[in-house]
């Protein structure tokens, strides 16, 4: 049979305290109704729709993929008014599966089970088994099992409320019964709206069967009304993601100390300790080891790498034996070829690092291409913006950059030359020898700390000590 899917997506969410509108509320970095195009997706429907009202603008930006069928709903009147504005694009004959924007952890497995109920005429739902099950529409069954009414929470009496199987709201129904329910559908409840669930009802009237399975995990069918509800399914994803690491072979300090906010691959024997955080497309190489505290976004990550501790790595490429961190930070277009070292607060931006090249203290090199061998020292900053255009540094193998040197790009320093520390390169460096560029160290002999207290000394000092024409280097 033909399916069709309609995601209620006009929800305003607005215990959320939000401008965001909520199905485009991020959990683990992706927006919630992202996970409920990947459930509708997996099922390979004929065609999927999607009920919009608040941040509507906004809600089809984010999704801007052909398949999607976008129906409006200005005013919230309602989940059964929600469907019906989807339906007159649909044909008699279809399927129709409707689930809900703000419930992301739905699995396909359990949607093919529900939709594969019903057969041609009949109703399927999927329900859920909750010890207090207050907020939800309850389930209401005859003495033979039978369904018979979804009562809502604010419409149930006493006896109605101790019923623990609640209705998710995903349900399966044929498409031209759906259709005369809606139009039947009245608002005489406690919420003025027209409740979807009422073509329960309707369709054990017309002696049709209504069935209800329980989803076999709680967290699939949790939706999310507030930031605490957003909260709890971003640890329940966090545990998923952690277990699916320990399956494939890594090791975790801590399992609840680990987000992972998109796709990760490993390698074998990878060690990730505390509050690392991955996000974005991530691979860690064979034995790869992740200090506590890393960030590690869109990288590729080569064999026996370690980040140490409080490393920030974005958009970089690894390669084998590098040694990172602690408190390195590599942005996008870096790489660091294999034996390479990245030491604290060292900072590198779209710069190659070659084979067995160090930089390992308080350096930034951007825009620079660097060979093999090179030692970057302490300090060492390619000052590359000159506050219009960014330019090249090349560091050609083997060359040694003494502690506390400025290179002023566009500049190029020769293979095995040698800087001396503090220097201020602003011109070509020839291959090997030595470069070095430095003021005038001086000494006052006369001077004592004495000087200090009287005013009239201390400015002559002053006036003796400074070199004419000097100005301060500008950044
Ligand atoms: C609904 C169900 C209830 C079920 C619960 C599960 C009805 C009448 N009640 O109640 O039985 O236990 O979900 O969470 O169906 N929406 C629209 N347009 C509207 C109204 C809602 O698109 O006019 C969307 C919302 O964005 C949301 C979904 O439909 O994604 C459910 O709406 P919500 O207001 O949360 O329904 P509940 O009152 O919780
Ligand atoms: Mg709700």
């Amino acid at each position: 049979m033909p399916l069709s899917l309609i995601i209620l997506a006009a929800g305003q969410g607005q215990r959320m305290h939000s401008d965001l509108p909520k199905v485009l509320q991020p959990l683990a970095g992706r927006p919630l109704l992202a996970y409920v195009l990947d459930a509708a997706r997996a099922l390979a429907p004929d065609a999927i729709h999607i009920v919009y009202g608040h941040g509507g603008d906004q809600v089809r930006a984010a999704f801007p993929q052909p398949d999607l069928i976008w129906a409006l709903q200005a005013q919230q009147n309602g989940t059964g008014h929600a469907v019906a504005q989807a339906m007159p694009r649909i044909p008699d004959d279809h399927q129709v599966l409707i689930l809900y924007g703000d419930v992301p952890l739905i699995e396909p497995a359990t949607l093919r089970n529900l939709v594969a109920l019903p057969g041609e005429e009949g109703l399927a739902l999927l329900s859920v088994l909750l010890d207090d099950a207050t907020g939800y529409g309850r389930v209401l069954r005859d003495n033979a099992g039978n369904i018979y009414r979804i009562v809502e929470e604010k419409d149930a009496n006493r006896k109605e409320k101790s019923v623990k199987e609640a209705n998710t709201g995903v349900l399966v129904a044929n498409a031209g019964r759906l259709r005369q329910w809606l139009a039947d559908l009245k608002n005489d409840n406690a919420q003025g709206e027209y409740y979807l669930t009422d073509v329960i009802t309707m369709a054990v009237r017309a002696g049709i069967k209504v069935q209800a399975v329980p989803a076999t995990a709680v967290a699939q069918v949790l939706g999310v009304n507030d930031r605490i509800q957003l909260a709890e399914l971003e640890t329940e994803l966090r545990r998923r993601a952690a277990h699916d690491l320990l399956r494939a072979g890594v090791t975790l300090a801590d399992p609840t100390r680990l987000d992972v906010r998109g796709t990760v691959t490993v390698g074998r024997d990878v060690r990730l300790d505390v509050n690392v955080v991955l996000e974005g497309t991530v691979h860690l190489g064979d034995r790869v080891v992740v200090g506590p505290g890393a960030v590690i976004r869109d990288a590729v990550i080569g064999a026996d790498t370690v980040v140490q501790a409080y490393s920030v790595i974005d958009g970089a490429r690894i390669d084998a034996h590098c040694i990172v961190g602690p408190y390195a930070r590599l942005r996008p277009g870096s790489h660091l070829a294999e034996g390479a070292h990245v030491g604290n607060f060292v900072e590198l931006k779209n710069t190659a690092l070659g084979r067995g090249s160090k930089a390992n203290h308080l350096t930034y090199l951007g825009d620079a291409q660097i060979g093999e061998r090179v030692n970057v020292g302490a300090g060492t900053v390619t000052c590359n913006y000159d506050g219009q255009n960014k330019w090249p540094t090349a560091i050609e193998d083997g060359a040694f950059i003494g502690s506390g040197s400025m290179l002023v790009a566009p500049v190029t320093i020769g293979a095995n030359a040698t800087i001396g520390a503090g220097s201020t390169i602003t011109k070509p460096v020839p291959r090997g020898g030595l470069t070095l560029e430095r003021g005038r160290q001086q000494s006052y002999p006369a001077w004592t700390p004495a000087n200090r207290v009287n005013a009239e000394e201390r400015a002559a000092t002053i006036a003796q000590s400074s070199l004419p024409g000097e100005t301060p280097a500008a950044e």
